[in-house]
């Protein structure tokens, strides 16, 4: 697992951690000081170090970044995942193109490149290793970034770096697991930002199959997250969404800390957190959760809760039944819920709401987003439209913000602590029928017949 190699691997890490930043001090790669297999190259505050390493049990040779400082210097980062070196002989130099460049001796064909187009940078970039765990490539005479690692993740972000679309160069930066400990090469599972809807959400797709969602963005953090979408002395997390970019980054709140979140080749994400001297990494917490969390688990309109081992964990939200209760009552909830009396009695005859507390709100994809309405204004609109099936808060505390959803509502579950989903439902629901003629707002105080629906659905 060390970069050196040889005699090296019998060295304890301590005592090889000090031979290595006593000949290899330098971070940077320029066109007559490439590295060599057994170099390394360490960024000036020692945090990361670049160099060839061996994953697990394989021999194979691969060029990568890892924190060098941490406990057990986990790797962040691959250049040549899927195309391994089966030998000592790698070199990674500057060529006369300006780019980085992986080959091995004697051999022209390059086994990993930037790959940049550059019109006159020849003999003129350098690469360095931030302090950051970013390896930049710059051109001598501006300064400018020619590229960057950060904008080509492997299966790990850390603070600062960036997930999602850049518009103006049409990079999308998505994480894809490794394929196994021993193999760091292209896995199947991959973690994204669906940089398409006015309300992004992190997606986990296990190959071409959904698996998880973060949840909305609640003006904080990712909603299917607790505790770390409510401000915590941790991180600090962000997003943007305008015309030039979609994307997603954190940053650490604490200076002596080190974290990454990775996502594994078992469609698994983890956040990692640790500090100068303890003994390894501290897992925060993984999703998915629970079986609650797999994506779509009780169908569309269909709502997880996890109870006990014996009862079954979907039920339908107020208002729906299951559109098959056959398949129901085996315990197969994919096909979903459907309107107890059909569309036609829902709209605009005493029709209103009622409250699904503390959930992970249905995915969000093509749900509107309004940051400014209140939650009475979101109310309204809900109201108005006879398309609009359900509305809810952007922030836990409900206070500004307005998500309505005018579709099917897809994986709702029961998450304490998280949100409340407002479901519209005909008036025989809401359990108004004998004040039928009286319209609109006095439905209100008749959101508490949760109860009812619980005693009802429990019976699946
Ligand atoms: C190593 O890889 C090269 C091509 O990249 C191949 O020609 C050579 O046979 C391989 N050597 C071994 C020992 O597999
Ligand atoms: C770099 O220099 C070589 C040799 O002078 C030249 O053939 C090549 O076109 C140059 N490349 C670029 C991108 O300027
Ligand atoms: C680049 O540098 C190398 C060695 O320093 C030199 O041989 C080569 O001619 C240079 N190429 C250009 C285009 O300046
Ligand atoms: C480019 O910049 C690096 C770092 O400042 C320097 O070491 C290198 O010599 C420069 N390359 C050329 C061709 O001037
Ligand atoms: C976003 O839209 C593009 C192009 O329409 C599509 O290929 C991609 O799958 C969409 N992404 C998601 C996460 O829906
Ligand atoms: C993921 O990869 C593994 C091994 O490479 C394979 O067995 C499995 O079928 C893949 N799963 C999907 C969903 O592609
Ligand atoms: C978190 O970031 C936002 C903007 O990105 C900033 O306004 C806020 O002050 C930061 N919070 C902390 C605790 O650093
Ligand atoms: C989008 O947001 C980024 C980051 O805040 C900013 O640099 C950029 O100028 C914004 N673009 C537009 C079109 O507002
Ligand atoms: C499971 O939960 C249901 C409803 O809460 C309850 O009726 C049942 O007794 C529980 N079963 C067990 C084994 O605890
Ligand atoms: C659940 O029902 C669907 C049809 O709605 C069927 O395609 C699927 O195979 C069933 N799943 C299981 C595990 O039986
Ligand atoms: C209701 O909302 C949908 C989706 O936003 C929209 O297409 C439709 O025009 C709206 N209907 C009315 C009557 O406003």
């Amino acid at each position: 697992m060390y970069f050196a190699k040889g005699f090296l691997f019998l060295l304890p890490q301590t005592l090889l951690l000090f031979l290595l930043q006593f000949v290899f001090s330098q971070d940077t790669i320029t066109i007559s000081k490439p590295i060599r297999d057994g170099d390394v190259l360490v960024s000036k505050g020692e945090n990361f170090a670049l160099g060839f390493f061996s994953p697990g049990v394989s021999t194979n040779r691969y060029v990568g970044i890892r924190y060098y400082r941490a406990p057990e210097q986990p790797v962040v980062w691959v250049a040549n995942r899927d195309n391994p070196i089966n030998d000592t002989s790698g070199v990674l130099s500057i060529d006369f193109q300006g780019n980085l460049l992986l080959h091995v001796e004697d051999r022209n064909q390059p086994i990993w490149s930037t790959n940049i187009v550059t019109q006159s940078s020849n003999n003129s970039t350098h690469a360095q290793l931030l302090d950051s765990g970013n390896l930049i490539l710059v051109l001598n005479k501006t300064s400018e970034v020619l590229w960057q690692s950060f904008d080509y993740p492997t299966d790990t972000t850390l603070p600062n770096m960036k997930l999602g679309l850049d518009r103006t160069t049409s990079l999308n930066r998505i994480l894809t697991s490794w394929k196994s400990k021993d193999d760091p090469g292209t896995g199947n599972c991959s973690y994204l930002l669906n940089t398409n809807s006015s309300s992004p959400e992190l997606f986990l797709y296990k190959g071409s199959i959904l698996w998880w969602r973060s949840g909305h963005w609640n003006g904080f953090g990712w909603s299917g997250v607790p505790p770390l979408s409510h401000p915590n002395y941790l991180f600090n997390f962000s997003i943007v969404n305008n015309q030039t970019e979609t994307t997603t980054s954190w940053v650490e709140l604490l200076p002596e800390i080190f974290s990454r979140l990775v996502v594994d080749e078992s469609g698994s994400i983890q956040r990692f957190l640790s500090r100068e001297g303890d003994q390894g990494w501290f897992s925060l917490g993984s999703a998915p959760l629970d079986r609650c969390d797999n994506y779509g688990k009780c169908g569309a309109f269909g709502k997880c809760q996890l109870q006990n081992d014996t009862e079954f964990e979907c039920t339908c939200l107020p208002g729906f039944q299951p559109r098959s209760p056959r398949e129901w009552s085996s315990r197969n909830a994919s096909s979903g819920c459907v309107r107890k009396r059909g569309q036609a009695s829902i709209c605009k005859s005493g029709d209103g709401f009622v409250k699904v507390e503390n959930v992970k709100l249905p995915d969000s994809s093509f749900a509107r987003v309004d940051e400014k309405l209140s939650l009475k204004e979101c109310e309204q609109q809900c109201l108005e439209n006879c398309s609009c099936a359900a509305y809810g808060g952007v922030d836990a505390k409900e206070e500004v913000g307005c998500l309505r959803w005018y579709g099917e509502l897809i994986d709702t579950r029961v998450l304490n602590g998280d949100q409340n989903l407002y479901v519209r439902v005909d008036a025989l629901e809401l359990g108004t029928q004998q004040f039928s003629g009286i319209s609109g707002n006095f439905f209100l105080p008749c959101l508490h017949t949760m109860s009812k629906e619980k005693i009802f659905y429990n019976s699946y």
